[in-house]
């Protein structure tokens, strides 16, 4: 498949420690089903007509590791690559941009630690941003009523407020941009950044938060509770019953 104009690519930020999740391998590289979540995840994005191209940004020491890694579990033919990561995922993203092709005019971007995301969630990002928008994220209405307090390590923490849980949403990847809207906030991040600007603020933790730090549009499209993101060790036990109703229910 080409990397077009018409088709997208993905960044996958792959990097990260996974503190939360425990001491062990970075959390890409930790198993569920016997398969690396990274891979997981990939093959989710690779299963979507309107993916091309996949870029993983990999831990900065793993980049040998992790392109083996992919090469060994039935990827050939799919044009998947791999970069090193940054210090932050707001860098990790950004190296891994650089290294799309200038003619790739959608990028959808999607956690390594997401790695049970269907494809119908990844199909419908894509075609939001293809009908127009610039940038999309999906996401799930919140099961638990939200607090605001004043943070107090160790409590007890005193309540400001409690937003209306109606307008609350809980945010997953791939969330989907219009490649120079996506590359322009970048662009401006790293320009504040470098300028050792008084204001500049610190890095986010997901995409559409950047978009939405520069004034752009970003518009909601339903998510998926499968699109959950590991994090810490009770969410690996979820995943793995998860995957072992898919495998039982059908070829997965
Ligand atoms: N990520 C990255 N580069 C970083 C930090 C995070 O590419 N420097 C990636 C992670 O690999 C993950 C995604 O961003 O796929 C979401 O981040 P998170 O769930 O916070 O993962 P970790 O940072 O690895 O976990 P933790 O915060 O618990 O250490
Ligand atoms: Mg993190």
């Amino acid at each position: 498949m080409n990397a077009t104009a018409a088709v997208a690519a993905a960044v996958v930020p792959a990097a990260g420690r996974g503190e939360r999740l425990g001491p062990g391998a970075p959390k890409a590289l930790r198993e569920l089903g016997g398969v690396p979540l990274l891979v997981h995840a990939v093959r989710a994005l690779v299963r979507s007509r309107a993916v091309g191209l996949v870029v993983v940004a990999a831990p900065v020491d793993g980049v040998a590791e992790v392109s083996a890694l992919l090469d060994g579990h039935g990827l050939e033919g799919k044009d998947i690559r791999v970069v090193a990561g940054g210090a932050t995922r707001q860098e990790s993203v950004r190296l891994g941009l650089a290294a799309i092709p200038a003619e790739v005019g959608i990028v959808l971007v999607h956690d390594a630690a997401r790695p049970l995301v269907p494809v119908e969630v990844v199909d419908a990002v894509a075609s939001a941003v293809r009908a127009g928008a610039g940038a999309v994220v999906p996401a799930v209405p919140l099961a638990d009523t939200v607090k605001r307090v004043e943070p107090v390590p160790g409590g007890p923490e005193p309540v400001l407020d409690t937003p209306d849980r109606a307008t609350l949403r809980a945010v997953q990847t791939p969330q989907g941009f219009r490649r120079e809207t996506l590359a322009e906030v970048h662009a401006r991040a790293l320009a504040e950044e470098t300028a050792g600007d008084a204001g500049a603020l610190p890095p986010v933790t997901d995409d559409a938060g950047l978009v939405e730090r520069f004034g752009g549009r970003v518009v909601v499209v339903p998510g998926h509770e499968e699109a959950f993101k590991v994090t810490r060790p009770l969410d690996l036990v979820l995943a793995e019953a998860v995957l072992a109703r898919r495998r039982a229910s059908d070829a997965y």
